[in-house]
């Protein structure tokens, strides 16, 4: 039995850690693991479905995992770890397949936009990469999936798998909902805000990496885009820039919308811009240097990521033999 309720989220370790990353995923993580037990995991086998230079992917893995820590997951009392360290998740997603039909794998948007937008690498994993997310989520009992807005389809088809299987075998998996935090769930580019802040954008410009020193910081904030007038005031359809630079404030120092609009009556964007950089510079600091001293410490973020494998796959074990008995393999 469990005796907590279970979460399971990831990042692929695609692109550096951005401040959107911080705000819009690690830190409702992090606040989730009072009430959770979490499984908190380095998605590196779905970070494959593009080409990597190998050197920086695995210079990407131990620096996500470094930051992951850094930002306050807890590895003790929960679990971090790199999702190609645990074997069962390439198996159940084997398995899962085969339940899987083609016709809803054709519907997933991210697939369909990466036919249009990628037609030169349209390989295999690209289709199937929904069907690995769900066997992340089905080997641990996940009862809540945290993700973006752009992932939800793929948690529901996760839920559709496990509806199948469970007809036919019976109660396997527990069904997985997702939960889409609102604060922060969508901080946006810098230079392009009507788009998100990614971490694999080409534009570098637009995006503050958690590794970012304070000068490139202050640097990206100053050119951000704003508007037209020179009001700070909160309207995300006509003031994308501004609404931006708001909710990013208002995530890094605690403020209100109307705090921070009465904190900068009369004052122009300079000095609003200033502001931010600094908040940002104080909120990511500490995660920053945690995670650079981290980093030199071969032996503690080894012992981290092999007893988190470690205790994943054990859980993860208890899915699969499950899975195969009901399936009808033979026990080895
Ligand atoms: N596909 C997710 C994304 O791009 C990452 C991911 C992989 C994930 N497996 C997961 C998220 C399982 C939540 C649960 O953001």
């Amino acid at each position: 039995m469990k005796d907590r309720k279970r979460i399971f989220s990831g990042i692929k370790p695609t692109g550096d850690l951005t401040l959107g990353s911080y705000i819009g995923a690690i830190k409702n993580w992090v606040d989730l693991q009072n009430d959770f037990m979490c499984l908190y995991c380095i998605v590196d086998m779905h970070s494959i479905t593009i080409r990597n230079d190998p050197e920086v992917l695995h210079r990407r893995i131990r620096e996500q995992l470094a930051q992951y820590i850094a930002a306050g997951l807890d590895y003790k009392k929960n679990i971090v770890y790199i999702q190609s360290h645990v074997h069962q998740h390439a198996e159940l997603s084997w398995i899962l397949g085969c339940y899987s039909m083609m016709g809803e794998l054709n519907r997933m948007t991210q697939f369909k936009d990466m036919q249009k937008k990628h037609p030169q690498n349209l390989n295999a994993g690209i289709y199937t990469y929904p069907v690995l997310m769900a066997a992340d989520i089905l080997l641990f009992d996940t009862d809540v999936v945290p993700v973006g807005e752009d992932q939800k389809q793929h948690v529901e088809l996760a839920r559709n798998i496990a509806q199948r299987f469970n007809g036919i075998y019976g109660n396997i998996f527990t069904m997985p909902e997702p939960f889409i935090p609102k604060v922060g769930a969508r901080v946006r580019s810098l230079t392009d805000p009507t788009s998100k802040m990614s971490k694999s954008d080409d534009d570098t410009q637009g995006s503050i990496f958690i590794m970012d020193s304070p000068d490139v910081i202050v640097k990206k904030f100053k050119r951000a885009k704003t508007d037209s007038d020179s009001l700070i005031k909160f309207d995300p359809e006509n003031k994308p820039g501004v609404s931006n630079l708001m909710d990013i404030y208002s995530a890094a120092a605690g403020k209100s919308y109307d705090e921070i609009e009465s904190e900068f009556v009369g004052k122009g964007y300079g000095d609003f811009k200033t502001r931010v950089a600094e908040a940002v510079i104080e909120k990511l600091r500490p995660i920053r240097e945690k995670s650079l001293e981290l980093l030199k410490d071969e032996e503690t973020l080894v012992s981290i990521y092999r007893d988190g494998a470690e205790r994943a796959s054990e859980m993860a074990e208890k899915t699969l033999v499950k899975v195969t008995d009901a399936i009808g393999f033979l026990r080895k």
